[in-house]
Formats: structure tokens, C-alpha cells, sequence
């Protein structure tokens, strides 16, 4: 895929995001289904804890209280509101264009410790070894290319303090069918930002974690939410610098 082709999709992202942003809880619901303000950030509170905060994480992180942690793409804030409970200073990097809201919500609800970072889509804004945990959570799943998303855990290993851990969620693609090892935007033709662009095998997904040189410590596949029975559409690895 071209670059102007995956610009036009971080395009798309921007213009649905903006559009969304009249109102507070469509704004919010935008990113991640919810009914009101107070319930995209309790769903915030519940996603943090159950499917980032995983057990096999919890020894790798150091004393929360004295560390950093950047989230990719943090959309309308409610996982950024969770995380600055647990973590000294929070980032959170993204493409979209409504920051002053994102911001809005957190001061409204006395969080202080956080500091938002425009980014291209592609890589992150800030200096090698300088943070001591990465997450991103339905986020992997809409790049429009395998290589963008080579370029992220790329940026994971540069930016980590070395040793310290991420919890990734990726695009999960559930059958292999004639080798297929993953789905992209320009297989699948798919033009909208809330589609899935982005699905891969978790042994294609493991590859690239090697080849970016990043530790494999777990991997799962979790439920769509605590409270529900199926599976989502994501596969998630923690992993080591
Ligand atoms: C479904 S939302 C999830 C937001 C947040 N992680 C959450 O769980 O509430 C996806 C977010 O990813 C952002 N995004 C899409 N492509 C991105 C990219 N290439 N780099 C950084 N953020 C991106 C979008 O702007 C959007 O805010």
C-alpha cells in the first residue's frame, strides 16, 4: 500500500473522530461502545484492569507509583483516566485532531499526570529508553498496514527502558486459510475506520515480535469484555524489551 493510501486512512480517522465530537458521550462512544460519559469510563476502569493489567504483566512493571506508561492510541481517554491511577506520569500518542477534549475530560476528573502526543501514524514522539510500559487495546487492529505495524513494535523496543514490558492487542485472524498470514486493508478493500484492517495469525505475530527483537513473556486470547462469553477479535502478547 502507498503512503498516500494509508494517509487517506488516518484521513478517515481524523474526519469520523471530529465528526463525533459534538456531543460528549458520542464522542466517547465513538471509540468504544458505551451509553453515557460515566460509562465509557467505568468500561475504561474494567478494560484497564482485565486486559492490560494481566498477571504475567504484573512482576515486569516495577513500582507503578515511580513509572512512566504511554498508551497507543488513547481515542477519547477512558483507558489514559484509568492507567494515571496506577502510574506516575502517563502518555498518550494518537492521530486525531480533538486533543482539547481528551484533555478536557481528564482535567474534569482531577487528572494531571498525563501529557498527549500528536504522532504521524507510525511512530512516537519520544527519546529511546525513556518509559517503563507501553499498552495499546483495539487499537493494532485498524493500522492499514503490516509494515505500520512493524514500525510500532519497532518504536515499542527504541522507546521501552530496557527490560521493561508491553501488553500489545493485534488484530486476531482466526483461520488459515491457503497460508494466509494475515489480512490487511489492501486485501480485504474495506474503507472504514471502525472495520478491522489489520487481522494476523498469532505465529505471524510472534515472527515479527522476533524480528523487532522484542521478549515473548504471554500471550492469549481474551474475552470481548470482562463480563461477556465470546472472544474478541484481538490477540494479545506481553513482551519485554
Ligand atoms: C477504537 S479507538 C480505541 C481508543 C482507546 N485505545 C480505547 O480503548 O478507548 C482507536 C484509536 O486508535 C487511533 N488510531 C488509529 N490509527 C492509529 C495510528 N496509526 N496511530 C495511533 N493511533 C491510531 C484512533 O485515532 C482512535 O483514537
Amino acid at each position: 500500500m502507498t503512503n498516500s493510501k494509508s494517509e487517506e486512512h488516518f484521513d478517515d480517522w481524523r474526519k469520523k473522530i471530529d465528526s463525533s465530537s459534538q456531543k460528549d458521550a458520542d464522542f466517547l462512544s465513538y471509540f468504544d461502545t458505551s451509553g453515557s460519559v460515566e460509562e465509557a469510563f467505568c468500561q475504561g476502569y474494567w478494560d484497564f484492569a482485565h486486559h492490560i493489567l494481566k498477571d504475567d504483566l504484573l512482576p515486569l512493571i516495577g513500582e507503578p507509583f515511580n513509572c512512566s506508561a504511554l498508551e497507543i492510541g488513547f481515542g477519547g481517554g477512558r483507558l489514559l483516566n484509568a492507567s494515571s491511577r496506577f502510574f506516575n506520569h502517563v502518555y498518550g500518542v494518537d492521530i486525531h485532531e480533538n486533543f482539547d477534549k481528551v484533555s478536557e475530560f481528564l482535567a474534569s476528573r482531577d487528572v494531571e499526570n498525563f501529557t498527549l502526543l500528536k504522532g504521524d501514524g507510525k511512530t512516537i514522539p519520544l527519546e529511546d529508553n525513556s518509559v517503563d510500559f507501553i499498552y495499546s487495546f483495539i487499537v493494532l487492529q485498524h493500522l492499514p498496514t503490516i509494515d505500520i505495524l512493524e514500525s510500532y513494535l519497532h518504536e515499542v523496543k527504541r522507546i521501552l527502558k530496557p527490560g521493561k514490558a508491553a501488553c500489545l492487542y493485534i488484530g486476531h485472524l482466526p483461520f488459515n486459510l491457503h497460508g494466509i498470514k494475515y489480512l490487511d486493508i489492501n486485501t480485504r478493500k474495506v474503507d472504514t475506520t471502525r472495520e478491522n484492517t489489520l487481522l494476523l495469525r498469532p505465529q505471524t505475530t510472534k515472527k515479527l515480535l522476533k524480528k523487532a527483537e522484542l521478549h515473548l513473556v504471554a500471550s492469549g486470547r481474551p474475552r470481548k469484555k470482562p463480563w461477556r462469553q465470546d472472544l474478541g477479535a484481538q490477540h494479545y502478547v506481553i513482551v519485554t524489551a
